[in-house]
């Protein structure tokens, strides 16, 4: 028909148009306009991005995340402490490098879907859910060593000789034996899932020392009764 040949002749110029070099316009002044074009798109994203990694927008843009996991995580020492240091959720949950980062926020546009369709739009669907949510970033913390943690906390920085002794013993090996914070550290933010077993990350913990009835050498003897194992969960 004679009507598309017109449309199709007519996109065939505006595609040579492009490509045709520019005769009003200088190399330089496409250039700058080419950089401050990129500079506005790669600032929008930046922003984009930012915007998304606020404490405000994680736990006030859904329900879900308001009823559930914020309001646990605002009694734990991550929202609040001492030195007022506060952890949100994109330090534990936001990679930091930006190639991570980018695949992270990528993902999370699959949990809108998951909004949309009400996946776990209640309290009881949220708790039949969370035993596999808890364990999508159980996975992908021993996947990266609990790179998110060691944002903020290191082995090397932490000064274990302040450490309950629990946690020195536990600190002091953990590198060799090829444990990484996550391991020993769940449900440190929200609560745990109802059909998580403890007794499943035992053998994370390292072995307690025998009862001590001569003091190893170079510790002093307890002149007390040793301290309480059962120590409160973080
Ligand atoms: C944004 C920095 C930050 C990130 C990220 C972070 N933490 Fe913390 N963490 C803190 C601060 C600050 C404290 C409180 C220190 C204090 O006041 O003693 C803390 C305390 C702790 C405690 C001590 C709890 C207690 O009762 O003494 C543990 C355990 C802990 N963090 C584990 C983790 C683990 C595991 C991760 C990763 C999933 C993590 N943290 C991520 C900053 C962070
Ligand atoms: C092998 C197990 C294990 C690993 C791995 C581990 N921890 Fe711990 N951590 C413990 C135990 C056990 C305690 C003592 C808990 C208690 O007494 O309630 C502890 C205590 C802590 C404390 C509180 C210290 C204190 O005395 O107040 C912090 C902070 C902490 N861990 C952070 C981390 C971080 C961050 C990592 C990863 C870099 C990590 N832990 C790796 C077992 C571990
Ligand atoms: C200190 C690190 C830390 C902070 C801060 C944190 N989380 Fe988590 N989050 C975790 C860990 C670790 C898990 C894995 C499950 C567990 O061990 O509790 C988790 C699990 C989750 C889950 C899966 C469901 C569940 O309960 O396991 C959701 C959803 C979640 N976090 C959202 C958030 C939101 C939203 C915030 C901020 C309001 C936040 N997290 C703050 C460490 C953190």
């Amino acid at each position: 028909m004679a009507d598309t040949e017109v449309g199709t002749s007519g996109w065939r110029r505006l595609w040579r148009a492009l490509w045709r070099p520019a005769a009003r316009w200088s190399v330089g002044a496409l250039l700058i306009v080419g950089v401050i074009a990129g500079i506005l798109f790669w600032g929008g994203f930046h922003t984009a991005m930012e915007a998304t990694n606020t404490l405000a927008f994680c736990a006030n843009t859904c329900h879900e995340m308001h009823d559930n996991v914020y309001a646990e995580y605002q009694s734990t020492i991550h929202y609040k402490n001492r030195t007022g240091v506060r952890a949100i959720c994109s330090d534990c949950h936001v990679p930091r490098e930006w190639g991570p980062k980018v695949l992270r926020k990528i993902q999370a546009t699959g949990e809108l879907y998951g909004h949309f369709t009400g996946r776990i739009n209640t309290k009881d669907k949220f708790e039949a859910n969370r035993m596999r949510l808890a364990q999508n970033e159980w996975r992908h913390m021993k996947a990266t060593d609990s790179r998110e943690c060691r944002n903020c906390h290191s082995f090397t920085a932490m000064e274990k000789a302040k450490q309950r002794p629990r946690a020195q013993l536990n600190h002091a090996t953990a590198e060799q034996r090829g444990k990484t914070c996550i391991d020993c550290h769940k449900g440190i933010a929200h609560l745990l899932p109802a059909e998580y077993d403890e007794a499943v990350d035992e053998a994370n913990f390292a072995p307690e020392p025998a009862a001590p009835k001569a003091a190893a050498p170079g510790t002093p003897a307890p002149a007390q009764p040793p301290p309480q194992q059962a120590a409160p969960k973080n």
